[in-house]
């Protein structure tokens, strides 16, 4: 096994020399509506919480000094429809509800905005003649967006991938008035197998999770003018942020899009990233803490204004401000 010749003074000077702040990072939880705590075997240290003890987590993760999370729901329902999405009771509005009644303005809550957990099929659209249809999908991608905004959501994350979906949240979020409520877009989301281990979570009850094609939507790595296009529609359908994941191996494209449109943007270091990271470390292969700080400091060098990571608690730890 490989010595630590690090401590934890030099983590923090590095990633104070890329600039990184509590500020910047976002810590994911996963919401769930059955009432007993699961863990997420691929990703040891993460879990999906019952309703009942999120606000419990949500003061841990605050004593840390993060004030920003991202909501993922994990329904007991399903549906074809995705219906149960836009439940007024559904598990991330009344998660919503309680976070916003406890925290108020001192914590910036965001939704993951998708159809993929509510559906009978893990795809991130409603399937009609087993395709998956965009047109169809946009409608209630809206619906989805304005039940979180009504329940106290403060940004939505629209992360389906399908043509449109800014400008359809856009447009009903300010027909019913919320013109201020902003817009994460997943705008370049590309297709990967490391989101195995969210998939593990968030569908294993529905479908065969590892045997998923979502290659008509999500894009392909090979074309970075394509990402870049995308990302410029995104723009133009009024996203106050846009966001690329994973993290690794994509940071050039952060770069690009900050040199090209200095827009706000975000990156999501993804499950299949702490994933492997988690299980290099456990078996002593690689060293657990210099790899969790150089791969959220390289995000940020990088030019990335939000990060997105399940490492973010740890990080955190490393921050004085
Ligand atoms: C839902 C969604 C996914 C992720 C974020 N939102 C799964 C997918 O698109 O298949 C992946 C996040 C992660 O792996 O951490 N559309
Ligand atoms: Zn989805």
């Amino acid at each position: 096994m490989q010595t630590q010749h690090i401590n934890d003074f030099e983590y923090k000077a590095f990633l104070n020399e890329v600039g990184l702040q509590k500020k910047h990072l976002i810590f994911p939880i996963f919401v769930q509506e059955e009432e007993k705590e699961s863990k997420i075997s691929a990703m040891p240290g993460i879990t999906q919480t019952p309703l009942k003890a999120i606000i419990k987590q949500v003061y841990n993760i605050m004593d840390t000094g993060i004030s920003s999370i991202i909501i993922f729901g994990i329904p007991d329902k399903r549906n074809g429809k995705g219906s149960f999405a836009i439940d007024k009771n559904g598990v991330v509005q009344q998660a919503l509800k309680k976070i916003k009644r406890e925290f108020g303005n001192s914590l910036n809550v965001i939704t993951d905005v998708c159809v993929c957990q509510y559906n009978l099929s893990g795809h991130c659209g409603l399937v009609i003649n087993n395709k998956v249809d965009n047109d169809s999908s946009l409608n209630l991608l809206s619906k989805i967006a304005l039940s979180h905004v009504e329940a106290g959501a403060d940004v939505v994350a629209p992360s389906s991938m399908m043509d449109g979906q800014v400008y359809s949240i856009k447009k009903s979020l300010k027909e019913y008035g919320f013109q201020k409520t902003k817009i994460l877009s997943y705008s370049a989301k590309h297709l990967s197998s490391l989101y195995m281990p969210f998939r593990s979570a968030a569908y294993s009850k529905i479908c065969q999770f590892d045997m998923l094609d979502k290659s008509s939507y999500q894009i392909a790595y090979t074309n970075p003018r394509q990402i870049l296009r995308e990302i410029e529609t995104d723009i133009n359908e009024g996203a106050d942020m846009v966001m690329v994941k994973p993290g690794i191996v994509h940071l050039d494209l952060v770069c690009r899009i900050k040199e090209k449109f200095g827009f706000p943007t975000a990156v999501q270091s993804v499950s299949g990233e702490y994933a492997m990271i988690k299980a290099a470390a456990m078996h002593g292969w690689i060293e657990e803490e210099g790899w969790k700080v150089s791969s959220l400091a390289s995000i940020k060098r990088a030019g990335a204004d939000r990060i997105i990571s399940y490492f973010s608690m740890d990080i955190a730890t490393y921050l004085d401000d």
